[in-house]
C-alpha cells in the first residue's frame, strides 16, 4: 500500500524561527544542580535545538542517564515565545516569555505545570555569549520559593 510516509527533506524553517537561529544546533556541556531540599550534583548535557528540540542529561561522574525532555518552541515575530515541554519525569510544562535576537536571550516563565506532585512554578533563562550557551532553571515547589535548581554552560558541537 502506498502512503505519504515521512518527507525525505525536512521542511524549510518557518520564517518566525529566523530570529532564534542563534540557538539552532547541538550543544554539549556541563551543569550543576541544587535546591534547598537536595544534595548538590553535577551533570553532563546534550541539548538539541532543531525542528524538534530535545535535551538529555547524565551524571557527570558515572555517565548514568538523568533527566530528559523534549518540546516545541513557538516564537512570534513580536518577540514573544510560547514553549511546550514534556519531561521524562511525567511533568508537562507550558512556558511563555520573550526572546531578543540582538542580545541572544530567551526568558520563559511557566504558565502551566501539569502532573507535578511538588513543582509549582518553573522559569528558564538562556543566553548565548561568545558562542557559549548558558542557562539557569529556577523552580518553586510546595516547600521552597522560586530559586535556582540548574545552571549549565554548553558549547556548540
Ligand atoms: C530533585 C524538579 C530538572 C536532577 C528535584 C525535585 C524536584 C525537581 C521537584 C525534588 C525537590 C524536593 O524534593 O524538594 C525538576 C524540574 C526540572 C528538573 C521541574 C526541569 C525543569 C532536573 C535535571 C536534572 C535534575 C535536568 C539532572 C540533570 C535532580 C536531582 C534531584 C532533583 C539529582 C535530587 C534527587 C531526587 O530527589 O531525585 N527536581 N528537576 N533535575 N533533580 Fe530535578
Amino acid at each position: 500500500m502506498e502512503g505519504a510516509g515521512a518527507p525525505a527533506q525536512p521542511p524549510a524553517p518557518h520564517p518566525a524561527v529566523a530570529p532564534l537561529a542563534f540557538l539552532l544546533g547541538k550543544w554539549r556541556g556541563e551543569g550543576e544542580g541544587s535546591f534547598p531540599t537536595i544534595a548538590p550534583f553535577r551533570y553532563g548535557e546534550e541539548l538539541l535545538f532543531s525542528h524538534h528540540p530535545s535535551k538529555r542529561t547524565w551524571k557527570a561522574a558515572s555517565g548514568e542517564p538523568m533527566h530528559a525532555e523534549s518540546g516545541y518552541w513557538r516564537p512570534r515575530p513580536d518577540g514573544s515565545i510560547e514553549v511546550v515541554i514534556s519531561q521524562s519525569t511525567g511533568l508537562a510544562e507550558v512556558q511563555k516569555g520573550s526572546y531578543d535576537s540582538e542580545r541572544k536571550t530567551v526568558t520563559l516563565q511557566s504558565e502551566l505545570v501539569g502532573n507535578a506532585s511538588k513543582v509549582k512554578q518553573i522559569t528558564r533563562a538562556f543566553q548565548v555569549v561568545d558562542g557559549e550557551l548558558s542557562y539557569v532553571v529556577q523552580m518553586a515547589t510546595i516547600t521552597s520559593s522560586l530559586q535556582p535548581h540548574l545552571k549549565a554552560l554548553l558549547k556548540m558541537v
